[in-house]
């Protein structure tokens, strides 16, 4: 397997059974996210609606507040997809004198809409693991169900922090199993099964891309594990809060140093 491209097959399903049984160890994950995140950009944001039972709308503001946004802010979205948290970081109030969206998908960003946006906001496309951003660029970073889909969790954690200025804020929103043994068989059925199967009738994506979803969610770090990594990364007071019966966990850490930001 050759690092970093996708064979025009695999284009077509970027995530087969073979590659499905361990996602995260895919050497060539990254190609593999960016071809499949290009399919699907057209439909993705009211399937996640959809999927969610329009709850994301509430777990985004959620991870706004945590962000405790000043109005001299610079906010940088890492993972900004279509635009969901560069739109609603520029509702909250105050409202940040920049925001930066970034990712690595062509087409998620041209679906990217920012109607009514207000404020300053700066789109690039780049790859999360070596932004094209000088250090200490920004007062706020989030990353949005983005972490899960890193090549390597460690190196997209470390250049959130490089690119984190004293005292930044880094709240990142990411899927998570849910500890309670009778709530974690309903949300496998769901994911595995019904998930897979109603996203990808409302998609027409044939690339395997909501049965990843569900794999790499099971695959994916536990709080605890993903706690120390935010940790090992150099972050402090890092939290983390459960949300939809533990279907969902909201991090948030801050880079040492600067002025003081106290959680709301
Ligand atoms: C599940 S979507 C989330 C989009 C958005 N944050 C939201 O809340 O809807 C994940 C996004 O991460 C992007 N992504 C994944 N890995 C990336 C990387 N290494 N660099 C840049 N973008 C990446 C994908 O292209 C995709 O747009």
């Amino acid at each position: 397997m050759k690092r970093g491209t996708l064979k025009p097959h695999s284009r077509r399903q970027a995530w087969d059974n073979d590659a499905l049984r361990d996602p995260h160890a895919q050497l060539d994950k990254a190609a593999r996210i960016e071809a499949m995140f290009d399919a699907i950009a057209p439909t993705y944001e009211w399937v996640n609606t959809v999927a969610s039972f329009g709850r994301d709308a509430q777990w985004r503001r959620r991870t706004v507040a945590a962000a405790d946004v000043r109005p001299e802010d610079v906010v940088l979205d890492v993972c900004c997809g279509t635009g969901d948290m560069v739109r609603a970081f520029a509702q909250t109030k105050p409202t940040p004198r920049l925001i930066i969206g970034l990712d690595f998908s062509t087409r998620m960003l041209k679906r990217g809409h920012f109607n009514g946006v207000q404020t300053q906001v700066r789109v690039i496309r780049g790859d999360a693991l070596r932004m094209p951003l000088a250090p200490e660029t920004a007062d706020v970073i989030s990353c949005v169900f983005g972490v899960r889909n890193f090549r390597d969790l460690q190196a997209g954690l470390a250049e959130m922090y490089r690119v984190a200025r004293p005292g930044a804020r880094v709240v990142i929103l990411e899927f998570a199993t849910p500890g309670n043994r009778a709530l974690r068989w309903v949300y496998q059925v769901y994911c595995d099964h019904m998930l897979p199967l109603a996203a990808g009738v409302l998609s027409r994506e044939r690339m395997g891309a909501y049965r990843y979803l569900a794999r790499s969610i099971r695959t994916f770090e536990t709080t605890l594990t993903m706690t120390r990594r935010l940790e090992d990364a150099g972050l402090r007071d890092v939290t983390a809060r459960r949300m939809n019966l533990g279907g969902v966990v909201l991090y948030r850490g801050v880079k040492p140093g600067g002025q003081e930001v106290a959680e709301q």
